[in-house]
């Protein structure tokens, strides 16, 4: 609205009465509950501003844990895959974060893919390594068959509320129910990524999944029925509630 960033705010003389006229209108639209990322038309996420708006899920803070986390294991020449990738935040913060990473973006939602598109270019633009974006259902077997068992880190940020749970009217009336909604047990994605992201990494390669906080001990256990994966832990955010799971596929297991 000001054209200036928020560090500079500090340095403006005042409002012209259009500025305010323009601020006033935002401050309705985010009284009657617009997230504020909309109106704006930015979100942070860890070093990164990603376009967001109308049709794609707004990352959330807790979620730069579990890429911070996959961070810390990727390295240049890694394979990385985020699947569900909405805005891009995870999969573009990797390509941000280290430079010469194979990072593929995996997304099925028509308006979602399009602002993940143009948070890639914007980001490729800005000099980070481009990533691959792929249209397609994460629980498609058939989606980067190619790279089965080369994969190092697949991270995931799936929708995980169970269907019919009660949520914040932001969410409700602005994240896209496919977004947020997975299921009557809210495991309807987790379910087959959990299967896919077996098939996609190397021995050795991780998993990180993020989940609802009912899940702290239900995705372990899925993770550990599947009978691909070994250390695995479950994780808090700072909130200290339970959000991410993390494990390391084995090598040589008969799922
Ligand atoms: C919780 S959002 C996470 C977005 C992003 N990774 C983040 O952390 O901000 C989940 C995303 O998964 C997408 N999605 C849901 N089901 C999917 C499926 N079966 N295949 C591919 N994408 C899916 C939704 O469209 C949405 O963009």
């Amino acid at each position: 609205m000001l054209g200036v960033p928020r560090g500079r705010l500090a340095l403006i003389d005042g409002f012209t009465a259009d500025q305010l006229a323009e601020f006033d209108a935002l401050v309705a639209r985010r009284a009657a509950g617009e997230p504020v990322q909309h109106l704006v038309g930015i979100a942070g996420f860890r070093h990164l501003e990603l376009a967001v708006g109308p049709g794609v899920f707004v990352p959330r803070p807790e979620t730069e844990l579990l890429a911070g986390w996959g961070v810390t294991l990727i390295t240049a020449g890694a394979t990385v895959v985020d699947l569900c990738a909405g805005s891009g935040a995870i999969a573009l913060s990797v390509a941000n974060e280290v430079p010469g990473a194979r990072v593929y973006a995996v997304e099925r939602s028509p308006a979602a893919l399009s602002w993940l598109r143009r948070n890639a270019e914007a980001r490729a633009a800005a000099g980070d390594t481009p990533i691959r974006v792929v249209e397609g259902d994460v629980t498609d077997p058939a989606v980067l068959a190619e790279l089965d068992g080369t994969v190092d880190v697949v991270l995931c940020n799936p929708p995980y509320v169970p269907a019919g749970a009660a949520v914040p009217a932001d969410v409700a009336d602005h994240d896209p129910y496919d977004a947020v909604f997975a299921g009557a047990d809210g495991l309807e994605v987790i379910r087959p990524v959990i299967a896919r992201a077996a098939a996609l990494l190397r021995p050795g390669g991780y998993l990180v999944v993020e989940h609802d906080d009912s899940h702290a001990t239900v995705v372990p256990a899925l993770l550990r029925a599947d009978g691909r994966f070994v250390d695995i832990e479950d994780h808090q955010d700072l909130a200290g509630r339970s959000r991410y799971s993390t494990a390391r596929h084995v090598a040589d297991c008969t799922p």
